[in-house]
């Protein structure tokens, strides 16, 4: 079988693989462009080694800001409206406080096939400020007047459906509430336009399409109008208006800066720094065409494999994951990693496999179907 043209071959060329291996996780952790490891023996060795504490008036003080900016412009935000710091996590937690603050609305409503974590911060919000929790399939969420926020996953991370963040937003807006995305899944393979949707705030990880490496900061997005009302909870002084002041009383920066709590973590945050030079080489619009045929001819090519099922929809409503339902999902991974085809388990029974755009081929869809039908 011919493999079908790839727009995106040189950008493979800017990272790091192993080509014995078919690494279909990028959905999970990113691999590694080439120039990572370079800028990080940089920042170890010249910024920290010889620059010592002048580095965080050489740039350091800043990454977040500026690293936010970049991410930004990947997630349709104009400049001074993200910053990244802390877990997704972390973020979410914020974002979540700083929606329901001050609101006299009752209710929190989440995703029913929320990734976990989110379900559980949730939970804490409603827990501290008392307004009920109310977990609702995206297709019929039930919004009233009484509802404060809702928590959106724009793309499923189990089953690798892609929620149509338009739609939604206008349809929470419609109710006066605010709206919350969870971009983790979604950013960095797909084009997204929060200023022109007008989201309320947004959340996203940097090591799955990102590329920023294991647990490397995440990203928060609070839009310029919203910024002076968002009274995030977590009022650590890197947030402050005047950190350096060493004031005794809280004032927030009147920017996104508010969203940041402690000391960033600039090793990591430098090497998402270097990460996201690739983006400099590339258009989302490519990234998302090549995705959506990476993952057609991925399906195509196992649909019909016998006790498979397909959970992830066929249609252009998907991520760049597939998602395949076998009873006997755990010990087919199992094998699929010893043969060097590494995608991931996702209990109890669901096979996922992450296309990057940037560095997954047509000839890596191929052998990961030719090794998984051995296996079945
Ligand atoms: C949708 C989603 N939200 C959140 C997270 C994780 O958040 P954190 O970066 O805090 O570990 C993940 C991790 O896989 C995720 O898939």
């Amino acid at each position: 079988m011919t493999s079908p043209p790839d727009p995106l071959a040189h950008i493979r060329d800017l990272f790091d693989l192993d080509d014995d291996v078919v690494y279909l996780d990028g959905n999970s952790l990113g691999a590694p462009p080439k120039a990572v490891a370079e800028r990080v023996q940089h920042v170890v060795r010249h910024q920290w080694g010889r620059r010592l504490i002048r580095s965080w008036s050489e740039g350091w003080w800043e990454a977040p800001e500026r690293v936010g900016n970049r991410v930004g412009r990947l997630v349709g935000a104009a400049p001074g409206q993200v910053v990244v710091a802390d877990s997704t996590s972390v973020n979410l937690f914020k974002a979540l406080m700083g929606a329901v603050r001050n609101t006299d609305r009752m209710e929190i409503v989440v995703d029913e096939g929320t990734f976990p974590t989110d379900g559980y911060i949730a939970r804490s919000v409603s827990e501290l400020t008392g307004l009920a929790l109310r977990a609702a399939p995206p297709e019929e969420l039930d919004l009233r007047d009484t509802t404060a926020v809702v928590l959106l996953n724009h793309v499923d991370y189990r089953t690798g459906r892609l929620l149509d963040m338009a739609r939604l937003t206008e349809q929470v807006h419609a109710v006066g509430a605010k709206v919350v995305w969870d971009l983790c899944h979604s950013a960095g393979v797909l084009p997204i336009e929060l200023d022109a949707l007008g989201v309320d705030l947004a959340v996203g990880c940097t090591y799955k399409f990102l590329n920023g490496g294991p647990g490397s900061p995440a990203f928060i997005y609070v839009p310029k109008a919203g910024q002076s009302a968002f009274e995030q909870p977590l009022t650590g002084w890197t947030g402050h208006e005047v950190p350096f002041a060493m004031a005794p009383e809280y004032t927030p920066d009147p920017g996104v800066t508010r969203a940041r709590v402690g000391t960033p973590d600039i090793i990591s945050m430098l090497a998402l720094d270097a990460a996201l030079d690739v983006w400099d080489h590339v258009e989302l619009a490519d990234v998302r065409a090549k995705g959506l045929r990476l993952t057609s001819h991925f399906i195509s090519l196992v649909e019909d494999l016998p006790g498979l099922e397909l959970i992830t929809p066929r249609d252009e409503w998907r991520g760049h994951q597939v998602s395949l339902r076998h009873p006997e999902a755990k010990r087919i991974m199992t094998q699929l990693i010893e043969r060097q085809v590494i995608g991931d388990h996702r209990p109890p029974d669901v096979l996922r496999f992450g296309f990057a755009p940037l560095y997954n081929t047509f000839a890596d869809a191929e052998r990961a179907a030719d090794t998984l039908k051995t296996l079945l």
